[in-house]
């Protein structure tokens, strides 16, 4: 089952004006983020939309929090001003639960962040075993040991920080297929039976999981409930910027643009056209870690 409820986004408190076509920018280190823009599409299907995909620094996972600030600030900083969005959707839990108070502080755009849907699954479950299932960065993370300790201290939670789920999502979507037992591997220990109760939902905090949610299903030892925050960010998107106005007619299609692009196959190619990305750029911006 998959479950979508008004949370696990963060805002930015500044609103923008309400503009009759306004520019959205989908922002992740990899292709996780297509799974945010999906459903912000899907809400405002009027809006122009850019997709870009930091690969050059891909995984965030891998980061230290200093060098993800520091890397965000500096491609924030070129994209804003070639692009200048309306709104800026950072589909990373990984980037969000660290980077985006300096991120307000620094630009006047609007931003959105996706956290770990710890309130929501601590509302749904019925067992009090709750499982988090992010990169070993979110996992880390002070902000999500206090949303643990704020919404969920009457339940057990067990974080599994996962080094390799990113990369295989993107390996499937690239034309690379990833083996069940590799990916059974990792979703593994979300999966906690003590005393008779079983793990009853987990939260997908990753924008990258949700593209391998039909395995993990097929895959999970038994059913729990998963909880992908992306409806909800779409939500929090039309509150800043209104509904779609009538009779807007729907935008062409997203373009995308990729920080490295050395993973640019042609298969890539094709799972981007089928999501609505018909038109792939590089605009080159190399990591440098100090
Ligand atoms: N999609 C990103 C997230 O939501 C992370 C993947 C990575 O490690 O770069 O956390």
């Amino acid at each position: 089952m998959r479950i979508d409820l008004m949370a696990g986004a963060t805002l930015s408190a500044a609103l923008p004006a309400h503009n009759p076509q306004p520019v959205i920018l989908v922002f992740d280190s990899g292709l996780g983020g297509l799974t945010v823009l999906e459903q912000v599409r899907r809400a405002r299907p009027d809006a122009a939309y850019l997709y870009v995909a930091d690969d050059a620094a891909f995984p965030y996972g891998a980061l230290s929090e200093p060098q993800l600030v520091a890397r965000m600030i500096a491609v924030m900083e070129r994209l804003l001003a070639r692009h200048a969005p309306d709104l800026v959707v950072i589909a990373c839990n990984t980037a969000s639960t660290v980077v985006l108070p300096a991120l307000r502080q620094r630009f006047v755009t609007p931003f959105v962040g996706v956290v770990p849907p710890i309130k929501p699954a601590a509302a749904l479950t019925r067992s009090r075993l709750v499982s988090l299932l992010a990169t070993p960065g979110t996992v880390a993370r002070s902000y999500t040991h206090d949303l643990v300790r704020s919404y969920a201290a009457d339940c057990a939670v067990t974080l599994v920080g996962s080094k390799n789920l990113a990369r295989y999502a993107e390996a499937e979507m690239a034309g690379a297929p990833v083996s069940d037992a590799a990916i059974l591997a990792e979703i593994a220990p979300c999966f906690v039976e003590t005393e008779g109760r079983r793990t009853d939902v987990v939260c997908l905090s990753c924008t990258h999981y949700p593209l391998l949610l039909t395995r993990f299903e097929r895959l999970a030892p038994w059913p729990v409930t998963w909880i992908d925050p992306a409806p909800a960010i779409a939500r929090r998107v039309v509150q800043l910027l209104g509904e779609r106005p009538q009779r807007a007619p729907d935008a062409p299609a997203a373009r995308a643009v990729f920080t490295g692009g050395t993973g640019l196959t042609p298969a890539l190619g094709r799972s981007l056209e089928q999501r609505g990305l018909c038109e792939t750029q590089v605009e080159a911006m190399p990591l440098v870690l100090s």
